[in-house]
């Protein structure tokens, strides 16, 4: 499964495009099928309709874990580093973590989940979280992470478009200096639920702190799990039936519930995890990611279990106790692989070097990014000052939808360059296209993103919303459309440009700019609001809102405060923006839409190169703009 030459890598690229169910059925037939497939792909773009593996049987934690048992019972698979780095690790060897699952999973049946149940995973970062994740698929459950940073709205919202039965949490956790409640928010969440289909809600104790707990709803972990056998039976799953829901932000309206399959993501993230960090037996493996997201389901958990790795989870946060944590961790590990966030890198590099040079690096052999570009003096300090200016860098570019990471440059094999993030693993056909939808050959070339051939690990849905699905990804034509921009160069290498929709990438974090504008729109003084993105040194990119308010505001200052501290409430901290301006217009067309494009120039600190204005309803508010802002 493991690339090693560029020849092999050409060979396999082209294979994968002649023959791709040649291809993906010979990678398949390595992992543990209760019942082998009969077809490997059918599809239509039009439906659109994906499916992998048809008739195949299987249950991802038994390719997790049984598989490995014999071989590497004794091996850890999950080393956890908590916050404190007084607190000591724990770490589960691949028996232990079997045990775990199967006894949770046991749990989880004696409360009544059933297969094809949705249940709510809100936990910090502690191993009960990835036993958790694996009981769901151990019994069939389809788990739907909400990052354990999100507002009560916000996990409300996940919670009733799921209609979760059963909400797993911990009475609070631990995030750099910060002790953060959690189970008052999943009760906060409870109470504005509109469908109330929650009936139980598991609370693990991780912080000692004081909780409600309600009588016939609330039950502690360890009560749970108390007489429950260590031994579960795993549920047959077709290869079609849902893994998991994971929402992401769209540009407009509630966040989407991407619906990920069983066979076709599992071969995807074991195959990719392999190529792009080239996993070895014995290396530890680091992604710094949070399991709430995309990264840490596919890269934390189920990849390096598939494949059988020592995978690392890091409860705190890089500057804690000071900004020599991730080193001092790769030093105490001897990691070998190490995955994180451009935005993390930005911000360590601001620190003294002495942070970094405490550490000995030398066990290093791949360092990687995803969430975001990255920038090329944050790239050149990576790679000189972590990986010694020789360890490859791996630029992987994904998304929440595509299950895996499709474009990435492979250590030895493909090499890494700056700002591009390099080519398609084989099984991936990427094509740019232009405004009428039209594919762009050749090089150099720049337009739209979109893959032009099913690939297993591909989202196969929006929850509850097929139509959103068709239109969000499939409308230009036999192809999925990623809403990104990319340049391809001489060597077929891809550069990302970011996106081409509403969404902004904030610390490598995806937001919306509609269900924040929505949030400020509520406050009783605003009549209207913009949101857009601008270049942040940190974060890459922070939000910008220009606000229009019912009259004059004494103390602007406060009222943006204000603002912030509801977005914070009502959607989670991430989202609040950086700079607030209060205008008495905004510029529109004449059927009334945002031109947003002007006013991401505005924020951007551009005062000449407007385009033609002149078409405005409102012409004149663009020089009012630019005199007033921030
Ligand atoms: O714009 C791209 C950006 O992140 C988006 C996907 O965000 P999300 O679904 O949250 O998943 C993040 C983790 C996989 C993409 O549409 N993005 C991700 N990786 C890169 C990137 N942009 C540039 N370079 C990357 N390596």
């Amino acid at each position: 499964m493991k690339i090693k030459t560029v020849e092999q890598y050409v060979d396999l690229y082209r294979k994968s495009v002649q023959d791709p169910e040649g291809f993906w059925g010979e990678i398949a037939s390595e992992f543990q099928w209760k019942k082998k497939w009969d077809r490997i792909l059918e599809y239509d773009w039009k439906k659109p309709e994906f499916k992998w593996f048809g008739g195949g049987e299987l249950n991802i934690t038994e390719n997790c874990l049984d598989r490995h048992l014999d071989e590497k019972g004794d091996q850890a698979a999950i080393i956890w580093e908590p916050n404190n780095p007084g607190e000591e690790e724990r770490i589960l060897s691949y028996r232990e973590l079997y045990r775990e699952v199967s006894r949770f999973a046991n749990a989880l049946k004696r409360q009544g989940v059933q297969k094809g149940d949705r249940v709510c995973i809100y936990l910090p970062m502690i191993p009960e979280l990835a036993i958790s994740v694996l009981a769901c698929a151990r019994i069939g459950a389809i788990h739907s992470v909400v990052f354990a940073g999100f507002s009560s709205k916000s996990l409300a919202t996940r919670i009733d478009d799921a209609t979760c039965k059963v909400v797993l949490t911990a009475d609070g956790g631990y995030r750099g200096k910060k002790t953060i409640g959690l189970k008052a928010i999943v009760d906060q969440a409870l109470e504005i639920s509109e469908t109330g289909s929650v009936e139980k809600v598991i609370v693990y104790n991780r912080t000692n702190q004081d909780v409600v707990m309600l009588e016939g709803r609330d039950i502690w972990w360890k009560d749970a799990i108390a007489g429950v056998e260590d031994q579960c039976q795993a549920e047959t799953m077709e290869a079609e039936d849902p893994l998991f829901i994971l929402y992401t932000s769209g540009s407009t309206g509630k966040p989407k519930g991407i619906i990920h399959t069983t066979g076709g993501y599992m071969i995807y993230t074991t195959y990719s995890f392999l190529n792009v960090f080239q996993y070895d037996p014995g290396d530890i493996y680091w992604c710094t990611a949070d399991i709430g997201w995309i990264t840490g389901h596919s890269y934390i958990v189920y990849g390096p279990l598939l494949a059988g790795a020592t995978t690392i989870m890091f409860e705190g946060v890089p500057t804690y106790p000071d900004a020599g944590r991730f080193w001092q961790i790769v030093e105490k590990y001897k990691v070998n692989q190490f995955y994180t966030a451009p935005t993390a890198i930005r911000a360590l590099m601001k620190f003294p070097i002495e942070l970094v040079e405490a550490y000995d690096l030398s066990s290093l052999k791949v360092i990687g990014t995803v969430g975001e570009p990255i920038n090329e003096e944050a790239w050149v300090w990576y790679k000189k000052n972590i990986g010694n200016g020789v360890v490859p860098i791996v630029d992987t570019w994904w998304q929440t939808e595509t299950g895996g990471i499709l474009i990435t440059t492979i250590p030895e094999v493909l090499h890494d360059h700056p700002t591009f993030a390099g080519k398609p693993l084989p099984g991936i056909q990427p094509m740019l296209f232009d405004e009428s939808a039209k594919e762009i050959d050749g090089f150099p070339a720049s337009g739209r993103l979109a893959i032009k051939f099913p690939w297993p690990s591909m989202a196969r849905g929006i929850w509850g919303n097929l139509e959103r699905y068709k239109e969000t990804y499939f409308s230009f034509g036999d192809r999925y459309f990623t809403g990104d921009g990319a340049l391809r160069n001489e060597r077929d290498y891809y550069r990302i440009t970011g996106r081409v929709d509403d969404v902004i990438i904030v610390s490598g974090h995806n937001l919306g700019t509609a269900p924040i504008e929505d949030v400020i729109n509520t406050h009783p003084l605003v009549v209207e609001s913009a949101i857009v993105g601008y270049p942040h040194e940190v974060k890459g990119n922070a939000l910008y809102a220009f606000v229009i308010l019912r009259g004059d505001v004494d103390n602007p200052e406060a009222l943006y405060k204000e603002i912030n501290g509801k977005i914070a409430q009502d959607i989670g901290p991430i989202s609040k923006c950086d700079k607030i301006q209060f205008v008495p217009g905004l510029p529109k067309t004449r059927s009334g839409k945002i031109m947003r494009r002007i006013l991401r120039k505005i924020a951007s600190g551009e005062t000449s190169d407007f385009g033609d204005i002149s078409t405005l309803l409102n012409p004149e508010i663009v020089e009012e703009i630019i005199r007033t802002r921030l």
